[in-house]
């Protein structure tokens, strides 16, 4: 089963960059821009890494990402991850940046946005893995200054393809953002936002309603109002859980207990992501495989995890059937 999850085509639709930076590089990094990081060594920051809840995380996350600061920078962040994704037959990538982690620090939005782009578009061509960006605004942050960070991104429309909604949940609730996601979507950006993570079905709600997302980033809590699994269902809203990330930041105890089976059971379009694997202690291999075994998953589930990939990107409908494709070629004599 190990090698079957590994060697299978999959997509990753929701992983944070700035999530996948690993202490050997957080400390590399911090050394050539001369800044002190709030661990001693790499050992001690993977120790650091327990967390009570979403905001327990944040709160290292964001120190971690205080080293990032130049363009260099965050091309070695982006490179890394890619290099990681390929190995584990990762084919195609939506990843997440959050804009304003870094231009509150003084960072431009030229600077971030150039460092990474330049490694997804490298990487099509020498890694064979394609990707597209979601920019993420900060939730716990005003709309005020969403709108801002919308504003500089609007040059680089054609290589940003959504905008999304992450940080500190509770509290926050989609309709805050209404505003800024009506313009984004007038200027031909997809939507989609972390929901039902913490924050209770009704964000869930929201966020289809108000922010008129394409899919809903966690979604997990969903269980807790029949109607919205039957529009969830109905719709085929796919939903991007992270089964490392939810018993790390303790939506569930153990990964017995999540219920990504049921979700698949109820026939929502679920998939299987990896948010922050610096942090949560692995890449979307590792997911499948957790997941795999916790919940004791069969192969066809596996296969519809990986299909379900494709099915709820952002890819057009003819690569999405090409993938379908291989998927089925390749799985035809398990079935
Ligand atoms: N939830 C909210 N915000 C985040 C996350 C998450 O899982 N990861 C990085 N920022
Ligand atoms: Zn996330």
């Amino acid at each position: 089963m190990k090698d079957f999850i590994r060697d299978i085509p999959k997509a990753e639709l929701h992983v944070h960059i700035e999530g996948t930076l690993e202490p050997e590089l957080m400390f590399s990094i911090a050394r050539r821009n001369d800044i002190s990081l709030p661990f001693d060594s790499v050992e001690a920051a993977r120790e650091a890494y327990q967390f009570q809840d979403l905001q327990s995380f944040l709160n290292i996350y964001y120190a971690g990402a205080n080293v990032l600061q130049t363009e260099r920078d965050f091309y070695e962040l982006t490179r890394a991850y890619l290099e990681k994704a390929v190995r584990q037959n990762v084919r195609y990538t939506e990843i997440f940046f959050d804009p304003q982690t870094h231009t509150d620090r003084g960072i431009s939005f030229e600077t971030v946005f150039k460092g990474i782009d330049r490694a997804l578009s490298e990487a099509k061509t020498d890694l064979n893995i394609s990707s597209r960006l979601i920019l993420c605004f900060l939730r716990h942050l005003s709309e005020e200054a969403a709108m801002e960070t919308l504003e500089r991104a609007i040059p680089y429309r054609d290589r940003i393809v959504a905008v999304g909604l992450d940080s500190s949940e509770l509290g926050h609730p989609p309709e805050k953002f209404k505003t800024v996601f009506d313009r984004a979507r007038r200027h031909g950006f997809l939507t989609v936002a972390h929901a039902g993570e913490e924050g209770p079905p009704e964000y869930i709600k929201q966020a289809l309603d108000i922010l008129k997302v394409s899919r809903i980033d966690h979604g997990v809590r969903c269980l807790e109002d029949e109607k919205l699994v039957d529009r969830l269902r109905i719709e085929q809203i796919p939903l991007t859980v992270c089964p490392l990330s939810n018993v790390k930041l303790r939506v569930f105890d153990r990964i017995e207990h999540h219920n990504l089976k049921k979700l698949l059971d109820r026939g929502l379009c679920v998939t299987v992501n990896s948010d922050d694997p610096a942090y949560f202690g692995g890449y979307v291999v590792e997911n499948f495989e957790a997941i795999q075994m916790g919940l004791n998953l069969s192969r066809n589930e596996i296969v519809r995890l990986a299909k379900n990939s494709f099915v709820a990107s952002f890819l057009s409908n003819d690569v999405k059937q090409k993938y379908l494709e291989e998927l089925d070629d390749l799985t035809r004599d398990d079935l």
